[in-house]
């Protein structure tokens, strides 16, 4: 069986510590790569940092332009740009609307990892200028949906994993094409660039769990190159 499709007993045993190396680059999608547990070895080192921007930069549910809904997921940015939602769209500010205060700058050791990992996934010359931070609760979801902000489509968006796992959804170019599943642990990295840049995406709801560092959440950081 494909070790990425989700079955029980791999979803059940995915909240354990796993100190299991990094695997090798995995093509599910020409374009699409997951790198397993890529990031699992900075784990800490970046929850310290989450924790730095957070401080500077609070994590908040955005409205959106959907009947002014709220996103299940909280977000926070660091980097030159961040990704923002109100009633009236979605768009990348150079200020958190919330401080008025340019976003914290993106720490060095995420922009090494993200190009990094977009070198290992087959994409040379990615650089990051926006890191959203999307923190899910048991229970947050996200929608299926493109990320067609960013005018530089050649630039590969590079989408990190930590905390309790969850199911990815890899869609197709349209809403209605069918979607694959993809488990997506603590570490993994994937990688979407070239003719999937542009795939529908979304998470399914968080089921319960607890990781021993992010305890009963996942955060998700997502690399791109904005504006
Ligand atoms: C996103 O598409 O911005 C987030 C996806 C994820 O949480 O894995
Ligand atoms: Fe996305």
């Amino acid at each position: 069986m494909d070790p990425c499709i989700v079955d029980p007993e791999a979803f059940a045993q995915a909240g354990l510590p796993d100190a299991r190396p990094a695997a090798a680059a995995r093509t599910l999608l020409p374009g699409a790569v997951l790198l397993s547990r890529y990031a699992c070895a900075q784990s800490e080192a970046i929850a310290a940092l989450i924790d730095r921007i957070a401080a500077a930069a609070p994590f908040r549910h955005f409205e959106t332009p959907l009947r002014g809904a709220r996103m299940s997921a909280a977000m926070t940015n660091c980097g030159e740009w961040g990704w923002t939602a109100d009633r009236r769209g979605y768009q990348y500010c150079a200020r958190d609307p919330d401080t008025g205060r340019p976003w914290p700058a993106m720490p060095r050791a995420f922009s090494d990892l993200a190009e990094a990992a977009a070198r290992a996934a087959g994409f040379e010359a990615f650089h990051p200028n926006v890191c959203l931070i999307n923190r899910y609760a048991i229970g947050a979801r996200m929608g299926m949906h493109q990320d067609k902000g960013e005018p530089d489509l050649r630039q590969p968006i590079v989408s990190v994993s930590l905390g309790c796992p969850v199911i990815f959804q890899l869609g197709g170019m349209t809403r209605s094409e069918p979607a694959q599943r993809v488990l997506l642990e603590h570490g993994d990295v994937f990688v979407f660039g070239g003719p999937s840049r542009l795939r529908y995406h979304g998470v399914l709801p968080l089921r319960a769990g607890a990781d021993p560092l992010f305890g009963a959440q996942r955060i998700n950081l997502t690399f791109r190159h904005a504006q």
